[in-house]
């Protein structure tokens, strides 16, 4: 009996509670309210507007409106406009009625007009529970709307930044706001009369007053009443003092924040003693001292403990005052401008020093044990000289937990006292001179690093790891750009580290595949290019290390077949085994293998057999290299579907062949696309036409055959074709070329034909390669079109008549080959006297683009045109 009661009372409630909310989760009247107040706007498709009521009735799920969870009504509701220039919006604030459980407003970026009457903020005060009011980057036709802000007494937060507010009267209203918390005035242009207003607001905790017209002395004074105040900003102002007339109880760990004040020619000075007697942190950001900063007459200033400096500049009296803050746990001086003879003061208690991107002296390390208490050091880019000091400076901050030394000039052997640091869990020391094998440094010692960062150095580091087998914490290591070599295997020590991320890719000889590999797990980075070693490919490093994500072995000595174990592996996004010693086929599966694959580099190797169609899985695909080899077959069909994200396709230098791309009968359809009469036979994959990312396309030395589409254009972003060296043939379609594009390699084919409308379109060719072609005709005088033209290379082919004059347009052109033809006529002045051309005339290829073959001209042969036609 009592179960069923129980029930009954459970149903009870679930049908109350089901049609007060409505099943639809919203309550109808607030839709209703929320469709009303779309339609108020004259913009109602704005964008956080334009989905409301469009999917769903469910209007909790609309965009910008959250739901209480007890009671499924609206409790926060964000209407801003995302075009600039807004339209203006007659504010109605009985629309708002309706949502009795509103908590969170927010209406920025709006322009809103007070053309209602009667109906001003004030009404809003019925909604008892808002709290938060966010009114930024609002205008109004009649600022007095804002002061009806002051009725809604419930109000805890309001946003009033960008309002253009200049004049007190217009807020003067806001003062009835009790319960105020938070108050962002920022952006507006108020002076210093606001300030004495402001002690209206007892509870506040977080004032914002930058980017307003604040200016000189600013008397702290004036907000003692503000006991709770925390946050004070006034940045952005033309403050240059900060003053209290007299002592003032403003409450403990006050933040403020003064950045750029500097007010031209002079610099802010506080007295903050008197000012600020529980200041914890202080922001004075990009500010240009000269002077003390600090009164310190009025005493050393204890409270103190965080202190923002960054890009700032000091004259050294600015810098010696400092020395006021004596309790400071964090200093933060990135881009610091000033010269530091005497170094820090003395700061017992500092744990937190950023002066990155500063230029210190050369003995600034051994000044350090002034900083006992650090813990973070962060130097790099503070072009730094000199050794680590062996004893004195660094070494004896035993306390420290991570030094960011990068990017200086720091050379030497690291001294040994480094070991006595033994709380380090972050050491970057990349991108110095720091020379000497690692397995004899105190790096062997600091068994608490997490992250060790070594690369770009001259360290001597043994491919084995044997120095860190004990560093059972470190998961990032940073290696690259040191030298590699082989060390004595220990076959019965196992490191105690399970490595995330490992970049080793350095020069030298490492002997054989390092053994510590067997035991990660963890793997997701594997960098271990340009280092010789022996061994086949590391397939199980695949297999064992499940969330590996790249796996990087070029130019390793590697050898043997490719294969890895059959199951997909869908971490994998970055495979590059580039110039190996690899050699039977492409494991057929191996789209199966790496289905989300976004590069694959195997160019270089000796890889046989067919390219595998399995590849044309990898969805993801961007790059895939698979040049010099010795592949064969035709490049499958499958390939190119969904190669939506195929970006780079590089196939030259194999024995690709034949009809490599499908047949012309296969794709009936293509007759009703095919454009401008092209006497296709067997071609470029009509597949590829969908590869509309494609930017790269080399398929240069090889056998391939047919003709060039005139859909070659439809791939819009292809910038490099290179087609040379293989037996295509017949006449380039007319408009070829997609817009683009900046780089045509042709040379080495059998394309025919004259070249009268081809390549119209793309201005912004820069190399332009024909040679050793059939072509015929004249040089199509629209060639000053390509005004980015830099290199003409149409010799070997069967050109004639005169040279176009409109050849001298080309302003960037350095290098222009014409032999071999049978061109009549003069040679063009411009190009007998082009003195200047002969000095950009590059001998190897042309810098910056993908030029190969090094160009064999000399700049005294910058034009090489035919002798047959100039002899006369
Ligand atoms: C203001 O909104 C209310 C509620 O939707 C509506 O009844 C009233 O007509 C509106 N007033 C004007 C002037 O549009
Ligand atoms: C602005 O609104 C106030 C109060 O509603 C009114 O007294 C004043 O005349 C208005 N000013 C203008 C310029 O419309
Ligand atoms: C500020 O506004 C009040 C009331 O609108 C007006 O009387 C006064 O002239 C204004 N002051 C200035 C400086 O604009
Ligand atoms: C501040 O601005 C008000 C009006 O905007 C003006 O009346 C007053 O003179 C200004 N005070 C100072 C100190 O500039
Ligand atoms: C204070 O105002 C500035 C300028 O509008 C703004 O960038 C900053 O985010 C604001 N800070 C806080 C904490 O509201
Ligand atoms: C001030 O900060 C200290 C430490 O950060 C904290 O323990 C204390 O509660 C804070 N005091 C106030 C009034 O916020
Ligand atoms: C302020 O602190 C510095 C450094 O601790 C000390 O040398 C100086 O005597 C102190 N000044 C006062 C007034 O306490
Ligand atoms: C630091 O190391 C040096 C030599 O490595 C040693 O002589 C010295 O006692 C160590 N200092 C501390 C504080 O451990
Ligand atoms: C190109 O893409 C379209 C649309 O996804 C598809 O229908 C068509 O079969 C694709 N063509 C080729 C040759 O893959
Ligand atoms: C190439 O693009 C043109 C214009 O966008 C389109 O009409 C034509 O069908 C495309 N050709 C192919 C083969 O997709």
């Amino acid at each position: 009996m009592r179960l069923i009661k129980e029930l009954l009372v459970a149903l009870v409630i679930a049908s109350l509670l089901e049609g007060w909310w409505s099943c639809d989760g919203c309550l109808e009247n607030e839709r209703n309210a929320l469709l009303q107040l779309k339609a108020s706007f004259n913009d109602p498709e704005r964008m956080s507007l334009s989905s409301w009521g469009l999917y769903t009735d469910d209007c909790c799920k609309w965009e910008n409106i959250h739901c209480s969870s007890t009671t499924g009504r609206v409790s926060k509701l964000s209407i801003w406009s995302d075009i600039w220039g807004f339209t203006e919006w007659c504010f109605n604030a009985s629309l708002f009625l309706p949502f009795q459980e509103l908590t969170i407003l927010s209406l920025r970026h709006n322009h809103i007009i007070d053309c209602v009457e009667n109906e001003g903020f004030e009404r809003l005060a019925r909604l008892n529970n808002l709290e938060f009011l966010d009114l930024k980057d609002n205008s109004y036709n009649n600022k007095s709307i804002v002061s009806s802000i002051g009725h809604l007494s419930s109000l805890k937060s309001l946003n009033l930044a960008s309002n253009g507010l200049v004049n007190i009267t217009d807020i003067q209203g806001l003062s009835r706001l009790e319960n105020l918390e938070y108050l962002d005035l920022s952006s507006n242009n108020f002076n210093n009369s606001i300030v004495p207003f402001l002690s209206v607001f007892s509870l506040l905790k977080s004032l914002n007053l930058s980017y307003n017209k604040l200016e000189s002395a600013i008397d702290i004074q004036e907000l003692d009443a503000l006991g709770n105040l925390e946050e004070l900003r006034l940045g952005g102002n033309q403050i240059t003092k900060v003053v209290a007339s007299r002592d003032i109880r403003i409450s403990r760990n006050l933040s403020s924040l003064l950045d750029y004040n500097t007010a031209m020619d002079r610099s802010i000075q506080l007295e903050l003693l008197g000012a600020y007697p529980f200041l914890k942190t202080l922001s004075l950001q990009h500010n240009n001292f000269k002077g003390a900063i600090f009164a310190q007459e009025t005493g050393n200033l204890t409270s103190v403990q965080e202190l923002y400096l960054d890009y700032s500049s000091f004259d050294e009296e600015s810098f010696k005052s400092l020395g006021a803050l004596p309790s400071l746990k964090l200093l933060s001086m990135f881009a610091l401008d000033a010269s530091l003879p005497q170094g820090l003061p003395n700061f017992k208690f500092l744990e937190y020093l950023d002066l990155r991107a500063s230029a210190l002296p050369d003995n600034f390390l051994k000044g350090m044990e002034k900083l006992p208490s650090l813990k973070t050091l962060l130097l790099s880019y503070c072009r730094l000289s000199g050794t680590i000091p062996a004893a004195k400076g660094l070494c004896e901050l035993i306390h420290l937990q991570e030094i960011d030394i990068s990017y200086n000039n720091l050379s030497g052997k690291l001294p040994s006292c480094l070991a006595n640091l033994t709380s380090l869990q972050r050491l970057d020391l990349s991108s110095n001179h720091f020379t000497g094998d690692i397995s004899l440094s105190p790096l062997r010692t600091l068994t608490s690093l997490h992250i060790l960062q070594l690369s770009s150095n001259l360290f001597q580091i043994p491919i084995s790891l044997l120095p860190f087998f004990n560093h059972s914490k470190l998961k990032f290591l940073y290696c690259y750009g040191n030298e590699i070599y082989a060390d004595i295997d220990m076959p019965n020590l196992t490191p105690k580290f399970q490595l995330e991320y490992l970049d080793f890719s350095g020069q030298g000889d490492g002997g054989v595949f390092p053994k510590f590999l067997y035991y990660q797990h963890k793997l997701q980075y594997v960098d271990m290019s340009n280092i010789k070693m022996k061994g086949e490919f590391p397939y199980w490093l695949i297999g064992n290390n499940s969330k590996l994500d790249t796996l990087s072995l070029a130019n390793c000595s590697l050898s043997g077949p490719l294969h890895w174990p059959i199951h997909s592996h869908v971490y994998i996004s970055h495979l590059d085994l580039f110039s190996n010693y690899f050699n039977g086929s492409i494991p057929t599966e191996i789209g199966v293998s790496f289905p989300n694959l976004d590069s694959l580099y195997l160019s270089r190797n000796g890889l046989i057999g067919g390219i595998p169609s399995s590849i044309g899985k990898m969805s993801l695909l961007r790059v895939l290299e698979l040049s010099n080899n010795r592949l064969s077959g035709i490049i499958p069909q499958d390939l190119t579907v969904g190669c939506i994200s195929l970006s780079n396709l590089i196939l030259s230098n194999n024995n690709l062949q034949g009809q490599i791309f499908p047949k012309h009968a296969d794709f009936k359809e293509l007759k009703l696309l095919w454009l401008d009469g092209n006497q296709f036979t067997g071609s470029i994959p009509y597949g590829i036409v969908n590869c509309t990312g494609l930017q790269i396309l080399d398929v240069s030395d090889n056998h391939l055959s047919g003709s060039i589409p005139g859909w070659i254009r439809n791939l819009t972003s292809l910038e490099v074709m290179d087609l040379s060296q293989n037996n295509f043939s017949g006449n380039l379609p007319s408009n070829f070329g997609p817009q683009w594009i900046r780089e045509v390699y042709l040379s080495k084919n059998r394309l025919q034909g004259a070249l009268t409308n081809a390549f119209c379109n793309c201005s912004e060719l820069m190399i332009l390669d024909l040679r050793h072609n059939y072509f015929t005709g004249r040089v199509p005088e629209w060639i000053d079109k390509f005004s980015e033209l830099s290199y003409l290379l149409l010799g070997y082919n069967n050109l004639e008549g005169e040279i176009p004059i409109q050849l001298c347009n080309l302003r960037q052109l350095s290098l222009v080959d014409l032999s071999n033809n049978n061109l009549s006529g003069h040679i063009l002045s411009c190009i007998s006297a082009a003195s200047n051309w002969q000095k950009r005339v590059a001998s190897y290829g042309y810098p910056g683009t993908y030029m190969k073959q090094p160009l064999e001209f000399t700049t005294r042969e910058y034009r090489i045109i035919s002798k047959e036609a100039f002899s006369s």
